[in-house]
């Protein structure tokens, strides 16, 4: 199996700052790709960010930090990806936009290189036929926040090689989270459960069942899960949610996964959670 050295990431938001600090801190050679030099800045700042918590919270060396920066780069050049071994894409979850860039990537990136997609809704028959190298092709689907949660859905197609799945499978393994074999349908396994469930806890707040603090509060307590449905909205994003049920919609056509009008006003609103400040929280003075 041939080994991954160097690891290539498009986008460095939510989840590319998370997957590229995860690389980097597990000693690949890291690069991050944004669309402007703030982003970029931004980006490899937010990684720096949490870095420094992980050292603060005596989780991780001084040192250790410095090495994995020092593994890490940013760019707003996609030539610079072009040797990597293997390149994961984190950007906006839409079909066009992963058209553009995996096929402009298939021009770039070294013949030999693994494909993967952060994606959360399609299919990655779809983005593995934006390229000639579908046979290297894959699904890795990450959690948020990367760096703590740890499981990846690893992800074939009908085209995707024994021997791509294989060292997919074991990437995720050296970046220390626990793969799950994941078939190729929309929203994979976790999100099938997971974004039903969101939706309808707007659902029942637009049918009135209760506040947003309660109904978080009960699935908080209630059933203990970490975070109440609202919470998780907002820290997941509102946009990529209200993007990622029309593409589940589109797929299934079943009620459950149907946006609720609410997320759509409030995607229009600019409302997109904690990291426009306000969602169904408003997190401007915390
Ligand atoms: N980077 C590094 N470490 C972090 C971190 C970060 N950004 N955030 C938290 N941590 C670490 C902390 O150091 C802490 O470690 P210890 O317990 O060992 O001390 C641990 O994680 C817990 O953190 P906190 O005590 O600060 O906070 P918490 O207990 O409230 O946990 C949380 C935070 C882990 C995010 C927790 O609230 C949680 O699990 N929430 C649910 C997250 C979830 O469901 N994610 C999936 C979203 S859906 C998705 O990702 C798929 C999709 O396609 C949309
Ligand atoms: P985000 O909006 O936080 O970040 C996307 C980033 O990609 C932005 O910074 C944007 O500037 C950048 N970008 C756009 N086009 C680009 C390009 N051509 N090259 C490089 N960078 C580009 O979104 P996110 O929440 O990080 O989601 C990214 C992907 O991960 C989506 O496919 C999403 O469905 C998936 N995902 C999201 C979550 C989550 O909880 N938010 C969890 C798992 C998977």
């Amino acid at each position: 199996m041939k080994k991954i050295k160097k690891v290539g990431v498009l986008g460095c938001g939510l989840m590319g700052s998370g997957i590229a600090e995860v690389a980097a801190r597990s000693g690949y050679e890291t690069v991050v790709r944004e669309v402007t030099s703030e982003l970029v800045e931004k980006g490899v700042q937010k990684i720096g960010g949490s870095l420094g918590k992980a050292v603060e919270r005596g989780k991780l060396e001084a040192s250790v930090r410095d090495e994995t920066l020092a593994r890490l780069s940013g760019t707003v050049k996609l030539e610079d990806l072009a040797d990597c071994d293997i390149v994961i894409e984190a950007i906006v979850e839409n079909l066009d936009e992963k058209k553009k860039i995996f096929s402009t990537l298939d021009e770039v990136v070294k013949k030999d290189a693994l494909f993967a997609s952060n994606t959360s809704s399609l299919t990655m028959t779809q983005i593995a036929m934006f390229t000639h190298r579908p046979d290297q092709v894959v699904g890795l689907h990450f959690f948020n926040p990367v760096p703590v949660m740890k499981l990846v859905e690893v992800v074939r197609t009908l085209l995707t090689s024994e021997d791509s799945y294989e060292r997919a499978f074991e990437f995720a393994r050296s970046l220390g989270k626990e793969p799950i074999a994941a078939s190729d349908n929309s929203g994979f396994i976790v999100n099938r459960l997971l974004v039903p469930y969101l939706l309808d806890a707007i659902r029942a707040l637009e049918e009135g069942g209760g506040s947003v603090e309660d109904i978080d509060k009960g699935m908080h307590l209630g059933c203990g899960s970490p975070m109440g449905p609202f919470t998780l909205l907002d820290f997941v994003g509102l946009d990529t949610t209200y993007y990622i049920a029309n593409i589940m919609f589109d797929e299934y056509r079943e009620k459950r996964f149907a946006p609720p009008p609410l997320l759509k006003q409030m995607v229009t609103a600019g409302r997109l959670g904690k990291k426009s400040g306000r969602g169904f929280y408003d997190y401007s003075k915390k």
